[in-house]
């Protein structure tokens, strides 16, 4: 009787937790794309998201790749493997939602790391990087669901002219 009631209590405190942190983590199902503006991707809660088929990636998982190399890699590693200045994207963005990426990238963020500082630059006025952020979430959310394989992606969707008019008002903006 008595351990039973203590399961079920337990049961009771633990399972609301348990969900949410499911819920939390982003997964190939969630990342699924439920809507197409123009050649770009969302998913049910309307953020952006990657759509991968017959190996051929959409344009801004493929500019999301470019973006990365030139910007990112040096700290988080080729592919957002990680390196050990700074976390694998490949992996950590599976927690990191849209809203907490955008603030991230453009704030940046320090720590204390085994008694060293680690710096994340915040890139808010670096159009390099402001102008492509949804194409950098989208490559790293799909690297990290693993929809997405180390390396170039060698297919790609042609360049939306939505993604060309964006780009150059963002750009000479
Ligand atoms: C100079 C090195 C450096 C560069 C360049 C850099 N980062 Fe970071 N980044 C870091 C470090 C270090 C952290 C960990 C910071 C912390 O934990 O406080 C981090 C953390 C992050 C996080 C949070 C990850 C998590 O696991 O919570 C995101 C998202 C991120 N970076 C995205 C980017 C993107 C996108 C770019 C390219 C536009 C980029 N970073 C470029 C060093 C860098």
């Amino acid at each position: 009787m008595l351990s039973r009631f203590i399961i079920s209590t337990l049961a009771a405190v633990l399972l609301p937790f348990t969900n949410s942190t499911a819920l939390a983590e982003d997964s190939k199902e969630k990342a699924a794309s439920v809507t197409e503006e123009d050649g770009k991707h969302f998913d049910a809660e309307g953020n952006p998201t990657f759509k991968i088929e017959n190996g051929i990636v959409d344009w801004y998982t493929f500019n999301g790749y470019r973006r990365y190399h030139a910007d990112c890699h040096v700290c988080h590693g080729p592919d957002g493997e990680g390196s050990s200045y700074a976390p694998a994207l490949a992996k950590t963005m599976k927690n990191v939602d849209y809203g907490t990426f955008l603030s991230i990238v453009a704030e940046g963020r320090k720590s204390v790391v085994g008694g060293k500082e680690v710096v994340m630059p915040a890139f808010g006025d670096n159009k390099n990087v402001y102008c492509y952020l949804d194409d950098i979430y989208i490559y790293l959310r799909a690297r990290a669901v693993d929809a997405a394989p180390r390396g170039r992606p060698p297919k790609k969707a042609n360049k939306p002219e939505a993604a060309t008019a964006y780009e150059a008002s963002c750009m000479g903006g």
